[in-house]
């Protein structure tokens, strides 16, 4: 029986670095080498199932409106998006990291009415809110380290993995919001429309994740 078409969307950068290997040991290999091409689209070992490479921040977004059936996007990026049309049924274990605050090295925990720095602007509001604290979140697109340093903020919310960017800026980290890795998200229709081919994706990649453990 012929296969509907699939199509998986990547998040670029280092999560495609840990993506990439994983899918090989699923069984899904792209027809050529993703990191060597300019190219946005790609054929697979299997005629059905197509990948796309984008911005992680655009993974769920994809998603989420149908163009893309399946998804593999950081806890961080989902935690900030509008992810009502998607479920998320697996944790790949990779790229993982800890989304944290964090302050100047010896700094006073911060009183009264804070601010805050971070490109996390929706999961940072949120956060302070469930903590009862007053923040006025500042957005930043990345180098959050450098807020305190030059007083724009006093607290930052980043992702920590090391802690090596926090330490050679002379930060340290306070509290854990959420521990991250990516996960594979599934559009809602796209699992009602094409439950047949998207089940055995799922089911070959959390072996794989398995088989890591
Ligand atoms: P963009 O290029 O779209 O602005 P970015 O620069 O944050 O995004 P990456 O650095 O590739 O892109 O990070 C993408 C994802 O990788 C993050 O959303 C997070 O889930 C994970 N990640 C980020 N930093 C680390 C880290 N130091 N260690 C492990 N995983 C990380
Ligand atoms: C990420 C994150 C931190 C750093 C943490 O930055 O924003 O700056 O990694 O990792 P560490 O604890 O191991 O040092 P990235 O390298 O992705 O650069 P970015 O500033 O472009 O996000």
């Amino acid at each position: 029986m012929s296969q509907q078409p699939l199509t998986i969307a990547l998040s670029k950068g280092r999560i495609l670095d840990d993506t990439l290997p994983l899918f090989e040991e699923a069984g899904i290999v792209p027809a050529e080498d993703i990191k060597k091409s300019r190219k946005l689209i790609f054929d697979t070992n299997h005629d059905h199932i197509k990948l796309v490479v984008i911005r992680a921040t655009d993974v769920p977004t994809y998603v989420q409106y149908g163009a893309a059936d399946i998804g593999v996007a950081g806890k961080d990026v989902l935690m900030e998006a509008d992810s009502t049309g998607l479920y998320e049924p697996l944790d790949l274990n990779i790229a993982t990291c800890r989304l944290m605050t964090a302050a100047l090295k010896g700094a006073p925990e911060p009183t009264g009415r804070i601010k805050v720095a971070s490109k996390f602007v929706g999961v940072t509001k949120r956060y302070f809110a469930e903590q009862g604290k007053q923040a006025d979140i500042i957005k930043l697109y990345g180098g959050m380290e450098l807020a305190p340093i030059m007083g724009l903020a006093d607290l930052i919310v980043d992702i920590v993995d090391t802690g090596n960017t926090l330490r050679a800026n002379g930060l340290e980290e306070r509290d854990l919001i959420a521990p991250i890795s990516s996960r594979l998200v599934v559009g809602k229709a796209a699992m009602k429309m094409k439950h047949r081919q998207i089940q055995p994706i799922i089911d070959k990649l959390a072996q794989a994740v398995d088989r890591r453990r």
